[in-house]
């Protein structure tokens, strides 16, 4: 890999998107804003440089205009409306500071350490309950059976579902993380997500309308009662839309960080034991995991003039792909950034969940679902094991995230 350029290496491989890290090195020595021949997209990989942009909201715009919208978005929007529903407003991590303060101000106020704290005990109970569903046959597929119902329970029911109700919720989520700005979804496909968008909308609206009657210990009660003195309170546009982010924001991508946990347990069961021996090493093995392979490997900005990052001009109105997980590799912050050290000094500088105004409000709750996930899983689960072969590529296609596939493992019971 050492002798090869960036250039002969193409990030729209599948290969190269599952697998990233050889890539991202060659861009620290080569190039450390590269714009990708095939889309223009300046893709930001230096620890100091994502550092600087995430900070600079003045220059570098979550108000993304894509040029290329998604020849159905429209329709998409007229399925909400027509049906009852809300269209898609921008709110929170579409906006920009001063407008964005206003919803972050609110959701700070929901998801506080105290609120997180006090559902430990709730999500020891969900860990537990899920493994028991599996411990007995030594076996599991760890993807559906575990890392997508852990959060996937905790957020449904913080949303006002019932616990049997996940697969709906995963529908919704499905849906709205979907197709309807994606530029090669089919109308049929649209018309299907909008739908099922619309049944989430509704659904919400009656949740939105109960909380608010007769306010419950949930974080959607939180949400709809916590406005801040000064604050107009938010619209049902503005509410939806803040919903469907939490959905989009907080699903995946906490699943695809305790797949990645526990593929680093399988890939190292020395680790495994050394957790098992103490559990204060958790909390750090999780960060490292973060870390490692971030489930967030970049996300988009916009110049809103011409800026120059690392001698790259980057002109006003191009497309910045920021890159959380290649700044997490940089070594010029962290050493030996390729090898998993599950005591790492300075593992909590990692920026998967972000920095400057944008920095993930879930941090603090999707922290608490990893370290009571694993505590139990190397509690009550020895050598742990893959049952079948990981697909190669290991992960579904994606520019931005690291999805893995079905994930098949046997372990004995202790
Ligand atoms: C391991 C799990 C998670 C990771 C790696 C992650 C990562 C991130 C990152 C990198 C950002 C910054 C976006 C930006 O700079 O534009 C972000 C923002 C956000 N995250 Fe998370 N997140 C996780 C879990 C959660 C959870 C559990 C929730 C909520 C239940 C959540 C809700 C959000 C929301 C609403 C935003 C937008 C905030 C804003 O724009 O001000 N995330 N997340």
């Amino acid at each position: 890999m050492s002798h090869q350029h960036a250039k002969d290496v193409s990030m729209l491989d599948p290969q190269v998107s599952s697998d990233p890290f050889d890539f991202y090195a060659l861009l620290h020595q080569q190039s450390p804003v590269y714009q990708l021949p095939e889309t223009g997209h300046y893709v930001v990989t230096k620890y100091a440089d994502v550092r600087r942009v995430l900070k600079d909201h003045a220059s570098f715009s979550n108000n993304v205009k894509l040029a290329d919208r998604a020849p159905f978005a429209d329709l998409h929007q007229s399925i909400l409306r027509d049906g009852g529903g809300w269209e898609h407003v921008q709110t929170l991590q579409r906006t920009d500071p001063p407008q964005h303060s206003r919803y972050r101000r609110l959701l700070d106020r929901v998801f506080t350490n105290t609120r997180v704290r006090e559902m430990i005990p709730y999500m020891d109970e969900v860990v537990n309950d899920l493994i028991d569903g599996f411990i007995d046959n030594g076996r599991c597929e760890f993807n559906d059976d575990f890392a997508m119902r852990m959060p996937g329970i905790i957020i449904a029911e913080q949303l006002g579902l019932q616990r049997g109700e996940v697969a709906t919720f995963k529908r919704w989520a499905d849906a709205m993380l979907g197709v309807s700005y994606s530029p090669i979804a089919s109308e049929d496909e649209i018309r299907a997500n909008a739908q099922t968008e619309l049944e989430a909308q509704i659904f919400f609206a009656e949740v939105f309308a109960d909380r608010k009657a007769r306010p419950q210990d949930d974080l959607i009660s939180a949400m709809i009662n916590a406005y801040g003195d000064d604050d107009e309170p938010l619209s049902m546009h503005e509410l939806q839309n803040v919903m469907r982010q939490l959905i989009n924001g907080g699903f995946e991508t906490t699943q695809s960080a305790i797949n990645h946990g526990m593929w680093a347990l399988i890939r190292m069961p020395e680790v495994a034991a050394k957790l098992r021996a103490d559990s204060s090493l958790i909390k750090p093995f999780v960060e490292e995991v973060l870390r490692w392979e971030s489930p967030v490997q970049f996300l988009m900005r916009q110049a809103t003039k011409d800026v120059e990052i690392a001698g790259t001009l980057i002109p006003a109105g191009g497309l910045l792909m920021v890159g959380f997980g290649p700044a997490n590799r940089d070594e010029e912050k962290f050493g030996c950034p390729h090898q998993f050290d599950a005591e790492r000094k300075n593992v909590g500088a990692h920026m998967a969940f972000g920095s400057g105004p944008h920095f993930c409000p879930g941090s603090l709750l999707a922290r608490q679902e990893l370290r009571r996930s694993f505590r139990h899983i190397v509690a009550r689960m020895d050598n742990i094991r893959l049952a079948q072969p990981l697909p190669t590529p290991v992960h579904r296609f994606s520019l931005f995230f690291l999805p893995m596939h079905d994930f098949h493992i046997a372990f004995d019971k202790r």
